[in-house]
């Protein structure tokens, strides 16, 4: 086999989300990924998913996979407290390695992942699928050609609906297992999407509340931002809306743009695009006019995962990503504390570097 269609075989811990993983990402993609094996501690839940898809391979016990000589990527699809052991383990192993959100549990372990990568033989992905799809891709490469301008303002609304089934799952709704609420394990889309598109943010000021649920987590959040290009940003989320939208409008100087409002698939279907004169009407139209359509979500992550891999292209989120996501929960976290601005870029010497977790909870 050349290394120009190379199949990388897949070993997926994590039965949830590795389910859409396999649907979404892998099937799609047959091509370049096999699913070789699958570990979860629940063998009820692991066992349909293993007969559906034909994986033979069915481990409970992680170690198991590290020791598969024939496993070229393990995609972690556990719970958000066991993602550090697993990803350090497996780029030990020597393994390319997936990640789901959040990476890891705060800006030390991702500065630590970050140095381990840089000694390990795999690339390591972590998961934000949201970047992919026709729209959030249309509106990035007009941002990226210059088309937009400067940026002025944008907002990010996460008005989504979890109530006492979804946090019957024990590991959710606590700060040891979840690492946050609705900041962390379900807005970070959004919010990635925005520093994706208006640039790094200088500071911001952040209110939480635990309003909806009977949990530890909030799930009620706002903020205000200030970005270092001079842009400012406020976010809005909570898991307590009658109906679920995500929706995200940002002004340019040259354009404005509106996300999809499909909750967890905004960059899917063409954005809401309104250039403020015919000019830039015309550099848009010139831009777009061969676009090729990009399949959203996992489907384009992993198959630029796949190119990434050969060499080919560049990782399609990184852990810098990630970082970028957790240093602005990190500030979050901390300005809800002290109801103050908080300063980015956040490093060691900061109260909330080794975790944002209250210490009562940690
Ligand atoms: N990208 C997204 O849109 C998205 C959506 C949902 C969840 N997630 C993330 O995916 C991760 C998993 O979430 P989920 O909703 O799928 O959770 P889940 O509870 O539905 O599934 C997690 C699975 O991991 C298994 N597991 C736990 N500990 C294990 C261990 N030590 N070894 C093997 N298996 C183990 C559990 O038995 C369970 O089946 C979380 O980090 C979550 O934030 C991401």
């Amino acid at each position: 086999m050349t290394a120009a269609n190379q199949r990388f075989r897949v070993a997926i811990v994590g039965c949830g989300i590795g389910r859409s993983h396999i649907v979404e990402g892998y099937e799609p993609n047959a091509d370049k990924f096999e699913v070789k094996a699958l570990c979860d501690l629940n063998v009820e839940r692991m066992t349909p998913i293993a007969d559906e898809f034909g994986i033979e391979r069915r481990v409970t016990n992680f170690d198991d996979l590290l020791a598969m000589d024939d496993i070229d990527i393990i995609d972690v699809c556990t719970p958000p407290g066991l993602h550090y052991p697993m990803v350090m383990a497996a780029l030990d192993a020597g393994k390319h390695v997936v990640c789901e959100k959040p990476l890891v549990g705060s800006l030390a372990e991702v500065d630590e992942v970050i140095a381990r990568e840089k000694v390990s033989k795999g690339l390591l992905m972590p998961v934000f699928q949201y970047r992919f799809g026709d729209g959030i891709e249309q509106a990035k490469a007009i941002i990226d050609a210059g088309i937009a301008g400067k940026p002025y303002v944008g907002t990010v609304e996460t008005l989504w609906t979890r109530g006492p089934d979804y946090y019957a799952v024990p590991w959710r709704g606590k700060w040891k297992t979840e690492l946050g609420g609705v900041l962390m394990t379900h807005a970070i889309h959004q919010h990635d999407l925005f520093t994706y598109l208006m640039g790094d943010i200088k500071r911001l000021f952040g209110r939480v509340a635990t309003r909806v649920n009977t949990i530890e987590v909030e799930d009620c959040v706002t903020a205000s931002l200030e970005l270092e290009n001079g842009a400012l940003g406020s976010f809005t989320a909570t898991l307590g809306s009658a109906d679920e939208i995500t929706r995200i409008r940002l002004a340019f100087e040259n354009v404005s743009f509106e996300s999809d409002h499909a909750p967890y698939n905004p960059g899917a279907k063409p954005w809401k695009i309104l250039p403020r004169s015919p000019e830039t009407a015309e550099r848009i139209a010139a831009l777009l006019e061969n676009w090729q359509h990009v399949p959203p979500r996992f489907t384009t992550q992993m198959a630029r995962f796949h190119a990434a891999l050969l060499g080919k292209a560049p990782l399609p989120v990184t852990s810098a990503d990630s970082r970028r996501a957790l240093e602005l929960v990190t500030a979050f976290y901390h300005s809800s504390t002290t109801h103050e601005d908080v300063e980015l870029p956040i490093g060691p010497g900061h109260a909330r570097y080794k975790s944002w977790v209250p210490a009562e909870f940690a």
